[in-house]
């Protein structure tokens, strides 16, 4: 059977969104499996939306499930890179991460408890490295603050350590590496509540594909893409994530006409406010439901109208 991905924080981003405005453009850009796309053009039959996803197999499966809905333009590639050309948009939905899909039906290596090859690379066709080519060619002190910055990883040091120690005779599978992991660790964080390779393998992934890099460039560049009037929704996972929408969205607001504090000259006119004081999080009902949802949360801000 083929694996769904639920819509994480489905509802709160459509009260943030409504109403959209009759033929509307509406950014979804991280497509994935077009939970929050489908709803989209179920309440506003004349929007048209632009879909994009770094992984051509995502965007595949979403044309098949939206059935090539002529209202979506599906366009393969890196969000903050296809921002940087577009503009006009009213609404631009960001749902940061992997899908479900990645993480069950995978064999790029997101999941620690399949044996899969050890990839983590969202675009295959592109020119990242490997997660497996990544631990060969880092020194093992870029590979312990990878871990650190990128995990959150206390015991980073020993992992990058036992790491480096092993990868001679190479370390190509996700069970190979999450065995290393678990070994290098002390006992008592072997039996935690998480598994102890949880947060290397959220580092890898990170590094990988330069999600935070993509995240910080995508922000300003998104914020210019709006029209005014126009809304900018970020779902993020963690902490880092979170951090980095919240100081952005700040910043933006706070600098009008202001290109310096956000370093990127694009973001030349427009002022901008926070919609959302707080971060918007899953009610325990959705949580219960969709425990992937439990850490996400939603930062809205809007580009005022002229005048
Ligand atoms: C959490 S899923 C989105 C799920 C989608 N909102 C849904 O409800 O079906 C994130 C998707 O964005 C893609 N993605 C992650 N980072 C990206 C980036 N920097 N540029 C483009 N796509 C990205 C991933 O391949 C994945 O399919």
């Amino acid at each position: 059977m083929a694996v769904e991905h639920e819509p994480v924080l489905l509802e709160a981003v459509v009260e943030y969104f409504l109403p959209l405005p009759p033929a509307g453009l509406i950014c979804d850009a991280t497509l994935g499996g077009g939970g929050h796309t489908a709803r989209f053009l179920e309440l506003c039959s004349s929007c048209r939306i632009v879909g994009i996803d770094a992984d051509p197999r995502m965007l595949r499966q979403a044309r098949t499930r939206l059935a090539d809905e002529p209202r979506v333009e599906f366009v393969h590639g890196w969000f903050d890179e296809v921002l940087r050309d577009r503009r006009g948009f009213d609404r631009i939905l960001v749902d940061l991460g992997i899908s479900m899909v990645h993480l069950k039906s995978g064999d790029r290596g997101f999941s620690m408890l399949a044996e899969e090859p050890l990839d983590m690379r969202l675009d295959p066709s592109g020119d990242d490295e490997s997660a497996a080519d990544l631990i060969q060619r880092y020194a093992e002190r870029e590979l312990a603050d990878t871990i650190y910055r990128y995990g959150e990883e206390r015991y980073s040091r020993r992992i990058a350590a036992a790491i480096v120690r092993e990868r001679h005779r190479g370390i190509d599978t996700t069970t190979e590496l999450a065995e290393i992991i678990r070994r290098s660790v002390p006992p008592a964080y072997r039996h935690g509540r998480i598994h102890p390779a949880t947060r290397t393998f959220q580092a890898l992934r990170i590094a990988v594909n330069h999600e935070l890099d993509r995240l910080e460039r995508v922000i300003p560049r998104a914020a210019t893409a709006l029209r005014p009037g126009g809304r900018l929704g970020i779902i993020s996972f963690h902490s880092l994530e979170d951090r980095i929408v919240k100081h952005r969205f700040r910043e933006i607001a706070g600098a009008r006409h202001s290109t310096e504090r956000v370093n990127e000259p694009i973001l030349e006119e427009g002022r901008f406010r926070v919609v959302t004081r707080k971060p918007v999080t899953p009610e325990e009902s959705e949580i219960s439901r969709n425990p992937a949802s439990r850490s996400a949360k939603l930062r809205v801000l809007e580009r005022l109208e002229e005048g």
